[in-house]
């Protein structure tokens, strides 16, 4: 097998900005509830007009150029999303927009874990030879599947996207996806959703034009059972993840993992025994972003010159599904 890189990384987020004491004005909240309960302040939500799309591209040019590798170079676009901009996948339009005209693009749907089994999906056609250029992009405006009323969840969740360039390493180079871990749980589904709410058949009996009135429903979560799942599995999948790098949590340099609570982040910090200021955040200014929130959070630290070249990374998604991810790789 060839190995693999990741040689660029790029993010792209909405302007406008929707803070604690903006919703206070809309639901029964406080900005204290909300920054001790989760650590969000701000959040950025889609304007009108704007795309995730567009925001996608945006992010995977600014990966490409730190790289300086062309859009025509790109063989492969892999968006993953659960709120594309069309029901049939925007993957395509990113590949339009940024002009990768050789690439085969397509979406990529398992929620806030979408990121990293982009990520290891790409790694694979890397590694065969299948792909020289891959871009993985995690893109999200859940601001569309949010009950606005709902106070249990409105508070959490923010739009954004975030990419990286996955590349092959020259011959005789060392692989920089140094070991993974993946699980679904599908009896989960309850803890966390956004189910179709259209009624399969029905307009073609009736003679009627379809089911454009149909939709996904907000999303509906159970919060506890959802931080319970996620403090158990995302320590579990990376000490995995470690094994098969064979490596030990005190080697990891950063945990960048999905960014949906603060209090999530320190207790799986605290389980593999690493010290917070080893821990990635940007929850405050960001929210749950979903399948954005990893290469958001990536981008930022290592423009901001946190994360420097040949770092190790601990990677770990989790979300609905219910799916969770680690992967260890080396920046
Ligand atoms: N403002 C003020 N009070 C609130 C709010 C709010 N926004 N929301 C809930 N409350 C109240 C509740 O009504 C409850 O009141 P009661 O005690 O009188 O009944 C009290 O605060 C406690 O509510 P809990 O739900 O028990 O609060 P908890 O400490 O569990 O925090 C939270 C809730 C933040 C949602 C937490 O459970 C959590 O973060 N869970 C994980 C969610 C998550 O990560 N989801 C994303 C997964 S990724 C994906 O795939 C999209």
């Amino acid at each position: 097998l060839t190995g693999c890189r990741l040689v660029g990384v790029g993010s792209s987020a909405p302007a406008t900005v929707l803070s604690n004491s903006d919703l206070e004005r809309y639901i029964d909240t406080n900005d204290e509830w909300i920054t001790s309960r989760t650590g969000i302040k701000r959040r950025h939500i889609l304007g009108e007009g704007e795309s995730v799309a567009q925001h996608a591209a945006n992010a995977c040019q600014k990966a490409l150029d730190m790289a300086g590798v062309s859009p025509d170079q790109v063989d492969m676009i892999l968006l993953a999303t659960s709120t594309p901009d069309d029901a049939f996948g925007s993957a395509c339009q990113v590949q339009a927009l940024i002009g990768a005209k050789n690439a085969v693009a397509f979406d990529l749907t398992a929620a806030c874990s979408g990121f990293v089994l982009a990520l290891v999906t790409a790694a694979q056609y890397v590694r065969t030879g299948a792909c020289k250029h891959c871009l993985v992009v995690g893109a999200d405006a859940l601001s569309r599947i949010t009950d606005w009323r709902d106070r249990g969840t409105c508070i959490l969740f923010g739009d954004g996207c975030g990419a990286v360039l996955v590349s092959a390493a020259p011959e005789g180079a060392a692989c920089s996806l140094l070991g993974m871990d993946m699980h679904s749980d599908g009896s989960g589904q309850k803890s966390l959703n956004a189910t179709y709410s259209g009624s399969g058949g029905k307009p073609m009996q009736e003679g009627g034009a379809g089911s454009a009135h149909a939709s996904y429903s907000n999303i509906a979560m159970a919060g506890q059972d959802v931080f319970k799942f996620a403090v158990r599995s995302v320590p579990a999948v990376l000490e995995a993840a470690l094994s098969k790098a064979g490596l030990e949590a005190s080697e990891v340099d950063w945990l960048v993992m999905h960014q949906a609570n603060q209090r999530i982040l320190d207790a799986a910090a605290q389980r593999l025994g690493m010290p917070a200021d080893r821990v990635v955040s940007n929850l405050s200014e960001y929210g749950n972003t979903s399948a954005a929130s990893i290469p958001l959070a990536l981008d930022e630290a290592v423009r901001g010159g946190r994360i420097r070249d040949g770092d190790v990374l601990a990677l770990a998604g989790f979300g609905a599904g219910l799916t969770w991810a680690g992967a260890i790789v080396r920046w």
